[in-house]
């Protein structure tokens, strides 16, 4: 198999493990949820069958699925009480520190949610967190707006349940664009695992000591926040925001991101793993095309992307340090698009990012993997004799 690797097995989690929910191979640009091609999901699956798949390894047959659907519109209520939590932030807040916190709060609520090992416990804490997570991410936008907070719609799909609690207007008639739900249910898809990334690796480590799925998916959300890991994807539209109001200089810009100049750095461009193409940048790019010429939206960053991405793999500097265009480049064109406003881009990361921090707690879980210790390489001083204050 291209590039597949085997931890030796005397390994004790020092931070890498064994797993068998996504594949990579960075030099070749493939990216596999359980075996199957990130492309063929994309095209042909739905978020929540992606998320069946993710989290218990195999696609859904229909009653499967539609019991999963069933089990987690169930749980898609929130407790009134965590709107006086919501009420303590400020409207200045960051949606992903809003959303962090409330989900750690969500424990209060859930007694159940701190640790369990059994598989039926665990689905019961899974159902929950899919079914809360989205009333509690379209609650950090409605704070924001000063609207009243839903609960959305039993009568209609994950996706589209989501976009209307976000974006229905008090006394107004909701409806929306099929091409806008039919987006963002693949960038969620694409957007679902990618194995030891920052946040993840965060999950299973936090997950690791037996904190529970709720107190860890509550810590990946901080990790994923950093402007180098799920935030690049608001940083990017801000980056080409600058270059436009700069007046579309992107040679000047990129001038100053080879110079190492603060804060030029190219957001969206470059990975730790590939040194190719993301393959996900590849369908997204492709989206953004198609999404906004459906929904009849010109979008100049869209040209200054394209620009930005056509000189950096002609530019001997990123082609050297194999810098390509990642997940996060193309995204927030698309999620503008749809309306959604940028400090909500790295929360729809995080939205299409649950399942694979789900599937990733439950493996560690389920493998009864020890508390996570990486070790050190000691660069430290050697023993030294202690001295009295007066003789420092
Ligand atoms: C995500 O891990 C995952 O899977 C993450 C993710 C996921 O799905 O979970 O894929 C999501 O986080 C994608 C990455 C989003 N972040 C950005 O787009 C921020 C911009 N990118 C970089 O900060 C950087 O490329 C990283 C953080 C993504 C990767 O950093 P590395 O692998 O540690 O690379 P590096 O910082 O060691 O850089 C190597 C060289 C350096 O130059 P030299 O010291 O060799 O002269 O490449 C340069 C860097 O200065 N470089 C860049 C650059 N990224 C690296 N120069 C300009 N612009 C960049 N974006």
């Amino acid at each position: 198999e291209a590039g597949l690797i085997t931890l030796d097995p005397g390994y004790k989690n020092t931070g890498s493990c064994e797993s068998a929910i996504t594949f990579l191979d960075g030099e070749k640009g493939v990216l596999r949820y359980r075996g199957y091609a990130i492309e063929d999901l994309a095209e042909k699956a739905d978020f929540l069958e992606v998320a069946y798949l993710l989290i218990f390894g195999e696609l859904p047959i229909k009653e499967q699925l539609e019991k999963f659907t069933k089990d987690i519109k169930e749980q898609s209520h929130v407790d009134e009480e965590m709107k006086k939590i919501l009420d303590g932030f400020p409207k200045s807040a960051h949606p992903m520190g809003v959303l962090s916190s409330l989900t750690s709060a969500l424990i209060a609520f859930n007694p159940s949610s701190v640790d369990v090992s059994s598989e039926e416990e665990m689905y019961k804490a899974i159902v929950k967190i899919l079914g809360k997570f989205p009333v509690l991410a379209a609650w950090t936008l409605r704070k924001k707006n000063s609207l009243p907070l839903n609960y959305g719609d039993e009568d209609l799909g994950y996706v589209e349940n989501l976009h209307k609690m976000m974006f229905e207007k008090p006394n107004k008639s909701y409806s929306v664009d099929k091409a806008v739900i039919d987006a963002l249910d693949k960038l969620l898809i694409l957007h679902a695992d990618h194995e030891q990334n920052c946040s993840t690796s965060t999950v299973r480590m936090v997950g690791s000591s037996h904190a529970g799925l709720f107190a860890s998916i509550s810590a990946g959300i901080s990790a994923l926040w950093g402007p180098l890991h799920g935030g690049a994807n608001q940083a990017v539209i801000e980056m080409l925001e600058r270059i436009k109001e700069d007046g579309g200089d992107t040679h000047k810009f990129m001038q100053k991101a080879k110079d190492k100049e603060d804060p030029f750095r190219l957001m969206g461009f470059g990975h730790r793993v590939y040194k190719n193409f993301d393959p996900r940048a590849k369908i997204i790019k492709k989206s953004a095309d198609e999404v906004l010429g459906q929904l009849g939206v010109e979008d100049p960053v869209l040209d200054i992307a394209k620009g930005l991405e056509k000189e950096a793999l002609e530019d001997d500097y990123f082609v050297k340090r194999k810098l390509y265009p990642n997940v996060d480049f193309y995204s927030g064109i698309i999620y503008r698009a749809l309306g959604i406003p940028v400090e909500m881009f790295t929360v729809m990361f995080a939205l299409g990012r649950l399942p694979g921090w789900i599937a990733q707690w439950r493996e560690m879980r389920l493998r009864k993997e020890p508390i996570g210790r990486p070790r050190q390489i000691y660069i430290g001083e050697n023993l030294r004799d202690f001295k009295p204050l007066g003789s420092r």
